[in-house]
């Protein structure tokens, strides 16, 4: 059974989709491991998206990632980095399929609703940075 983490963004808690976008994820079998509404700082935010502190963008990922706040969720089943990636869309709401998250809800990059880690590892590092652990314990 795989892991994954999200971070249901600002723009979307703003707009109420936060049970929205849950009960897309759990309808497809997908099992809430742990949930928490926080807020993320701006020093947490530039650990997140280092990978991307070069681009022209950043700046402004940055201040949609901090602007109020988020549901940040560890999710697990089978392959469920691949099962929520395509769930949630492409990162471009413009491109994203009718019936993704991001292609029904998205606005215009940087406001894309959900952030959903692209790999096993990836998921680690984030619950790390987000949660200080590496894995959910499993509930029963
Ligand atoms: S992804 O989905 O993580 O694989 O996408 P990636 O292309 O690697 O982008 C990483 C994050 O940067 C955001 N991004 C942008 N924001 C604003 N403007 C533009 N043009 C843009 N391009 C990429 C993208 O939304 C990713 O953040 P998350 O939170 O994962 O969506």
């Amino acid at each position: 059974m795989e892991q994954t983490f999200i971070i249901i963004k600002p723009e979307a808690v703003k707009r109420g989709l936060v049970g929205e976008i849950l009960h897309r994820l759990e309808r497809r079998g997908l099992k809430i491991l742990h949930l928490q509404m926080t807020k993320v700082s701006r020093d947490l935010a530039r650990e997140h998206y280092k990978h991307h502190a070069d681009k022209p963008f950043f700046p402004g990922l940055l201040d949609a990632i901090t602007a109020g706040p988020v549901v940040m969720a560890v999710l697990e089943g089978p392959a469920a980095v691949a099962v929520v990636r395509n769930l949630v869309g492409a990162t471009d709401p413009a491109k994203a399929a009718p019936g993704t998250i991001r292609g029904d809800f998205g606005e215009e990059l940087p406001f894309n609703m959900v952030h959903a880690s692209d790999s096993p590892e990836t998921a680690a590092e984030e619950m790390e940075r987000f949660f200080g652990f590496r894995q959910a314990p499993a509930w029963d």
